[in-house]
């Protein structure tokens, strides 16, 4: 696998393919509140999967248990058909990378050295030979920067190499964050709200970015509160609501779907408002977001209709 190969963008789709990801009946309750309400998915190898969900829908909490920084209380994580125990560590050596919502990166390491730290799990150098320095060490060090400048290359830092983390403008830290998961050789790589805070330029960068990724062989399974970006990346999404899976499906069919837009707009048993309600302005809204509403379901018919 090399990261020099060069992208295209109507990669295929990946159902057909084999299941490299899959959570079965994940439940992570925090006291009295069920932040992730028994959630299953699979994600098949070279596969782009979207999850989306308003803000505190529990998509966060759920690649927290994916990726065993919580564990769940009930349900089970397999990689590659194996069990995953809880352990942040154990689940970056079998496979599994992430990036964070708050970027976690050193500030005080340059950008090449914050992509050496991904590769730790990968190298063999124990503490004693690195202390000693012997040759194998030297000949891990070296492999690791050789890796970890190509990493930098792909993602369009390379002349950013020796600067400190911390002094990157903030587009520049997310792509530092996925190469530092790249670093770590995954199979799947869950990236958490990649391009927060990002223009649309960046934004475009981070999408061709992860068409790349996949290209490499690598499943993905992105969360973003961008639709547009969402529903043009992703092979299959889903959409978490308070806890619980709402729906999943393509990108047309989640986009189109009632209940994915009364979830964003607020709609619920608890709340007045309902997509029959939704006024020309939502609807303005909701197509620049790149949902699709009818264009019937508007203040006009509920004046009308009701
Ligand atoms: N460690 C924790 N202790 C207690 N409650 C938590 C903890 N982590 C998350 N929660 C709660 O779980 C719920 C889901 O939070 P989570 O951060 O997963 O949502 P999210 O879908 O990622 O939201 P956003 O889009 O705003 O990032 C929220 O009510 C949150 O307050
Ligand atoms: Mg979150």
């Amino acid at each position: 696998m090399s990261t020099a190969a060069v992208p295209h963008a109507d990669a295929p789709s990946s159902p057909g393919r084999g299941v490299v990801l899959e959570a079965r009946n994940i439940v992570m309750r925090f006291g009295g509140l069920t932040a992730v309400d028994d959630v299953s998915f699979q994600v098949h190898e070279g596969e782009i999967v979207g999850l989306i969900g308003p803000n505190g829908a529990g998509k966060t909490t759920f690649f927290n248990c994916l990726t065993g920084m919580y564990k769940p209380t009930s349900g089970e994580v397999t990689l590659g058909g194996r069990a995953l125990p809880p352990r942040p560590r154990a689940v970056v050596t079998a496979g599994m990378a992430r990036t964070f919502q708050n970027i976690r990166l050193f500030g005080n390491m340059t950008a090449l050295e914050n992509v050496m730290v991904g590769r730790y799990c990968r190298t063999s150098s124990m503490a004693l030979t690195s202390i000693l320095r012997g040759p194998k060490f030297r000949r891990e060090e070296r492999e690791s920067i050789d890796r970890g400048r190509e990493l930098l290359r792909f993602v369009g830092l390379d002349d950013k190499a020796d600067h400190l983390a911390r002094n990157l403008p903030y587009g520049e830290q997310r792509r530092l964050e996925i190469a530092r998961a790249l670093a770590t050789e995954p199979q799947v790589v869950l990236l958490d709200e990649p391009t927060a805070g990002m223009n649309p330029r960046e934004t475009e960068e981070a999408m061709r970015l992860i068409f790349r990724i996949r290209e490499l062989g690598m499943a993905v399974v992105v969360i973003e509160h961008d639709m547009r970006f969402i529903f043009t990346l992703c092979d299959r999404v889903l959409c978490l609501v308070r806890g619980a899976l709402l729906v999943e499906g393509s990108p047309a069919q989640v986009q189109s779907d009632p209940r994915v837009i009364e979830a964003y707009i607020g709609g619920s048993e608890d709340d007045d408002i309902s997509a029959d309600e939704l006024t020309e302005e939502d609807v303005e809204v909701l197509h620049a977001e790149g949902v699709d509403v009818e264009p019937s379901r508007t203040s006009a018919r509920s004046e009308n209709g009701r």
